[in-house]
């Protein structure tokens, strides 16, 4: 049997109950036992390609490394012929890995756009507020992109590249990798397949886990809303577009509460330092401890460009706690994210969803539970189990992936596929769907700090 034979089995067959009550398989082990260990979320909508589609990467930092290593792993289908990063170190590393020339290895973005298109795409992967003068270059120049999310920092600026991809025509892809996570697209599957019946409301919650809250966004990048954007945009965009694709529909009003209630100055406790390594009497016992994190534990230090000489690792670590912001006391920050938010949402549709956005937890793994006229589901990103009202019979689902649930590569395949088709419907989302999840990023935040019901016109 072939996979596709497989897949098209697996869909008449879910309905009857193919895998047991409580089965522990996920479908790739399902799959395992018929002798495919191929992808079961192959789209037949893929053709071979015949020459790779050629990109240009503008910012080689910790995504963009993830999206160009697609064509390290199929070079057949993919390959990065220009870098722009002002970052020495990492320009060189891209370089090296890509077989890249000094001619095609740029400085910064604008340089890309001194010349005449030489590629067919680019890859967008600079900071926040580095998306949108990009974009729009590379828009005008004729080149398809994929965008990290957030699109952009305002409202207007997702407006304007809205605008541009749509006089330009030319595809845009937005990085929403929860989409390809085979845990999304497999509740996807089974809504529209109308296994639960209509659904009633939803309630999603990201659980940001509290270690990955302090070094993102109390100490990281992400740390000051003014200086990049706010947290709901930063982090949660993903979640807000997963809703509205569950949903199936746009949202016609938005509602937040939220607020910083520990990473302050008044929650600083006595003894504390303004380094974690200059002294501070109670580093021992902080959960936050930059030695514990990136010292002890060796955890999270992709920020830090290490060298390739491990022997040097520790004084070189030890330098950066000393000279970078991953060294400071989250208590003593210039930072201003929640840390915690609920946002609620009525769809136009009558669908209402409650989303949680929570720093202060033990564990990563979006948390969704989803009411429907017929069953519900409830899921942990890893696995879900659906209850059928009637007949009380219980399906479950487990996949093991990684951090990103598997999404990265499966959305740079997809873009890749559809700049090589040249079809835009192969992408998950289109660039208008995208800018509406985040004009509700927007919105809520609007609600947060006004204390406002706020309405979504895209
Ligand atoms: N889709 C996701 O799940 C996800 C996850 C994390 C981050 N992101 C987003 O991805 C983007 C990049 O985040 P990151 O964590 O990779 O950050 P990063 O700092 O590791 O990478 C950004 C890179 O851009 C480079 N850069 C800055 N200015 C430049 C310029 N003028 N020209 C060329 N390069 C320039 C920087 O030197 C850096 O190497 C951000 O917008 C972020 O919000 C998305």
């Amino acid at each position: 049997m072939s996979l596709r034979q497989f897949i098209s089995l697996r869909k008449i067959l879910r309905p009857f109950h193919f895998i047991k009550d409580s089965a522990t398989l996920g479908w790739n082990e399902v799959a395992g036992l018929f002798g495919l260990n191929d992808d079961v979320f192959h789209n037949p909508a893929h053709k071979k390609i015949a020459k790779p589609v050629t990109v240009v990467l503008i910012g080689a930092g910790h995504r963009g490394t993830i999206y160009a290593d697609y064509a390290r792993l199929f070079p057949g289908e993919m390959q990065v012929v220009a870098v722009a990063e002002i970052n020495a170190e990492r320009r060189k590393r891209t370089a090296r890995t890509h077989k890249l020339d000094d001619t095609v290895c740029f400085k910064n973005w604008e340089e890309v756009f001194t010349r005449e298109k030489f590629a067919d795409a680019v890859i967008i992967a600079t900071p926040d507020f580095l998306h949108t003068q990009p974009c729009l270059a590379a828009l005008e120049k004729g080149y398809d992109v994929l965008l990290e999310k957030p699109i952009a920092t305002t409202e207007e600026e997702c407006r304007l590249i809205l605008q541009k991809a749509k006089q330009t025509n030319r595809i845009v892809g937005v990085c929403h990798v929860l989409r390809y996570t085979p845990y999304f697209r497999e509740l996807k599957e089974i809504i529209d397949a109308g296994l639960i019946g209509d659904i009633i409301s939803i309630h999603h919650m990201e659980p940001i886990e509290h270690i990955h809250m302090s070094h993102s966004y109390v100490r990281g990048k992400w740390k000051n809303s003014l200086k990049t954007a706010p947290i709901i945009l930063a982090k949660s965009s993903h979640d807000t577009d997963i809703i509205r694709w569950l949903v199936n529909n746009p949202v016609h009003d938005v509602h937040c509460f939220g607020n910083l209630r520990w990473f302050t100055n008044a929650n600083a406790p006595e003894g504390c330092t303004d380094r974690c390594t200059g002294g501070c009497k109670v580093e021992q016992t902080c959960p936050y401890s930059a030695l514990q994190i990136y010292y002890r534990d060796r955890k999270r230090l992709y920020v830090f460009d290490l060298p390739d000489q491990k022997h040097t690792w520790d004084q070189y670590i030890l330098e950066q706690l000393e000279t970078t912001d991953y060294g400071r006391c989250v208590y003593k920050m210039d930072n201003d994210q929640p840390d915690h938010l609920t946002v609620n949402m009525l769809f136009e549709n009558g669908v209402t969803a409650g989303f949680s956005m929570e720093a202060h937890v033990s564990y990563e793994g979006r948390r969704t539970r989803i009411m429907g006229s017929k069953g519900d589901i409830t899921g942990d990103m890893e696995s879900f189990v659906m209850t059928s009202f009637k007949s009380r019979k219980q399906t479950s689902w487990s996949l093991k992936t990684d951090a990103h649930g598997g999404g990265d590569h499966r959305l740079v395949r997809d873009w890749v596929q559809a700049i090589y088709q040249q079809e835009p419907g192969l992408l998950s989302s289109s660039i208008d769907v995208s800018v509406e999840s985040h004009l509700v990023a927007f919105a809520a935040e609007r609600s947060r700090l006004k204390r406002t019901i706020e309405d979504i016109k895209l």
